[in-house]
């Protein structure tokens, strides 16, 4: 998710992909003990790219790995709060809703109200193998819903009538080709 987080680190970058690139359909596969290595080298860099860009989320599809990883980190610049989740996965939604305004660091500047449960439990393990559960409200709930679905090759526009979602992609698509005419 685009968020106005800009905490510097000296992680490698990794270049964003943006959509229509088909690895954002792909679902990732979950990472095993033989994993370890790789997910110590992409987790700073996943962090560094999503700090950088700025945003509140990203997963590693994102940046063309297929691994259930995704960082997040909704706190305010000032106290950066960072969550890597390895295999992460909701094992409790409320039933109760909640609607906020998303963005994606892969459908730069395009922006819509999404509607997703209110409060999430899930269940990840940490960069040390531990397993963990965190639960989540607000912005930090509809950000881990939101990393979670691109595990799942899903993106926050598929939640989108299709009226609202073609005219969302088209203004991505002309905004693209006027970048690339520059
Ligand atoms: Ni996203």
């Amino acid at each position: 998710m685009r968020g106005m987080s800009e905490t510097e680190t000296s992680a490698p970058l990794l270049p964003i992909l943006i959509y229509p690139n088909p690895v954002l359909r792909k679902t990732a596969r979950p990472v095993t003990a033989l994993d370890a290595d790789d997910v110590r080298a992409l987790v700073p860099s996943m962090f560094a790219s999503m700090y950088k860009a700025p945003g509140i989320g990203l997963a590693a599809n994102q940046i063309g790995s297929l691994l259930r990883v995704i960082v997040v980190d909704v706190a305010p610049k000032e106290q950066p709060a960072p969550i890597a989740l390895i295999n992460p996965e909701i094992i409790v939604k409320s039933g109760e809703t909640a609607t906020q305004e998303e963005g994606c660091l892969s459908i730069p500047d395009q922006y819509a109200e999404v509607t997703r449960p209110a409060r999430v439990k899930v269940r990840y393990q940490d960069l040390n193998g531990m397993k963990k559960e965190i639960e989540a409200e607000g912005l930090l709930s509809a950000c881990l819903q939101h990393e979670i679905d691109h595990l799942n090759g899903v993106l926050f526009v598929d939640y989108l009538s299709v009226l609202k979602r073609n005219m969302l992609l088209r203004k991505l698509a002309k905004a693209v080709r006027e970048q690339k005419a520059r």
